[in-house]
């Protein structure tokens, strides 16, 4: 069977326009499957004058063929869901019988949130800056094999309702130590059962779907959320999130196969942003006060300001050998439009050595001092360019310099966030 399964996920620190990518290569496919990570996503599409920013839901469900599903790797918070799928519902979207939750998914209840907050309080100036949506503690409780799944949605209330009692008890014998925000197992049940009510007919065998959809040729999107540099293996450790954000993670998060896979398609900006603390080697108040002065970089998931920098090569050239890159989606182009001069980190200086590679320790890789090569701006509007030829001439040896300096092709190019602002390189 030829493989058809494109995986598609971010490059740097996440946020780099997954959801617009996929979204504009979801007009040609039949799934979009999540595959890991919660609601602390925000991928935002554009159509139009509509704005969606989704969290959970995969991309795909904006159009109206295409089959959706939150794959066993996703970490779900029940109430979260309900709420992110009557938000869609109101605004015209079908989600029944197009969208699936996989009863491998793990859930994220209230106790977690609030051992992610109490532990960001302890850690002090040193906090990861999570979303505070309580998606480590989920992720640590499913590899503690302490977990709630998706599939026990559907037990009989009774049965539920003990095994979230269980849960909080737990819970809340440990938070007189840990100084955590002690939970109503009754309020929380009173929760999850509303939602499970509501949730039971998505619920699925996730690999089932998943490998049915891979054997009958069907055209699959995987979507990652976050980006390489916040996976828990590969990223700027301890300033990651808890999942698996790379090409691997798509795949156990999902089910499907190493062999299946198609293509892999890097998404990421023309510049670099990060939310949150940890490492960021070309970080640039200039830049980002420039960028949000024009409005952009605010987090979609918790509005925060997101930190902004010169696009950083090393990085990106990990990422590509990381994910198996075979094409990347660049993004945000526009955002360089009015500068004079841009900067690209071509290479980390540590302790009087030049490094090709990122180091391995967080601590030394906020010692990282950028080396810069310096290209002319374009200054003029790219935002109505159609075709690589409609570039200005400067901004196609920017593009095809950074191709270059990390050893990966160029395919979608994007220069606003609306889905007819997109073209293939070439
Ligand atoms: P994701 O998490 O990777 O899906 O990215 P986010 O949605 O969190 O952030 C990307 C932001 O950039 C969103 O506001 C998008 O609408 C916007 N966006 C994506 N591509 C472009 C682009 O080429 N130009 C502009 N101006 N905005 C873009
Ligand atoms: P999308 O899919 C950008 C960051 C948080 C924090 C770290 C850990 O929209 O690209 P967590 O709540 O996951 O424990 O936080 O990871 N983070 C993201 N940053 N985009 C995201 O998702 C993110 N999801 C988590 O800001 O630094
Ligand atoms: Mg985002």
């Amino acid at each position: 069977m030829k493989p058809t399964v494109t995986i598609v996920l971010g490059l740097q620190w996440g946020d780099e326009g997954k959801g617009k990518i996929l979204d504009v290569m979801a007009a040609e496919a039949d799934w979009v499957l999540r595959a890991q990570g919660g609601n602390n996503a925000g991928h935002t599409v554009e159509i139009g004058k509509e704005k969606y920013v989704l969290h959970l839901i995969p991309s795909g469900i904006l159009r109206g063929k295409v089959s959706c599903l939150i794959a066993g790797g996703a970490v779900v918070d029940p109430t979260g869901l309900v709420k992110e799928i009557e938000g869609l519902t109101k605004r015209g979207i079908r989600t029944r019988g197009r969208l699936h939750l996989a009863a491998q998914a793990h859930l994220v209840l209230p106790h977690h949130r609030a051992v992610d907050q109490g532990f960001e309080k302890r850690r002090g100036s040193g906090k990861i800056g999570t979303t505070g949506r309580g998606i480590g503690p989920a992720y640590a409780d499913k590899a503690a094999r302490v977990g709630l799944r998706a599939g026990e949605l559907a037990l009989p209330s009774r049965d539920l309702a003990r095994r979230i009692r269980e849960r909080v008890a737990l819970h809340n014998r440990a938070s007189r130590g840990q100084g955590w925000v002690k939970i109503s197992a009754t309020k929380t049940i009173r929760e999850v059962e509303a939602a499970a009510r509501f949730l039971r007919p998505y619920l699925a065998d996730g690999v089932t779907l998943a490998h049915r959809a891979v054997a009958s040729g069907q055209r699959i999107l995987i979507e990652g959320a976050q980006g390489t540099f916040l996976d828990v293996d590969h990223g700027t450790y301890p300033f990651v999130t808890s999942s698996h954000c790379t090409a691997g993670g798509a795949c156990t998060g999902t089910g499907v196969p190493p062999t299946a896979i198609h293509r892999v398609v890097g998404v990421l900006k023309a510049y670099t942003t990060r939310v949150g603390g940890g490492p960021f080697v070309t970080e640039d108040g200039t830049l980002g006060h420039l960028l949000h002065g024009m409005g952009r970089e605010f987090g979609s998931t918790t509005g925060r300001a997101r930190r902004c920098g010169w696009f950083d090569a090393v990085l990106v050239r990990r990422a590509v050998q990381l994910n198996g890159v075979t094409e990347m989606a660049m993004t945000n182009l526009d955002g360089l439009d009015g500068l004079e001069k841009i900067p690209v980190c071509v290479g980390y200086r540590l302790r009087g050595k030049y490094l090709k590679e990122p180091p391995v320790d967080a601590a030394d890789w906020s010692r990282c001092r950028p080396i810069y090569r310096n290209f002319e701006g374009w200054c003029q509007p790219t935002t109505e360019a159609r075709h690589w030829k409609e570039l200005p001439r400067k901004a196609r040896i920017y593009l095809s310099a950074i191709k270059d300096l990390v050893g990966a092709p160029l395919g979608l190019i994007s220069v606003g966030a609306g889905r007819d602002q997109t073209f293939r390189h070439g």
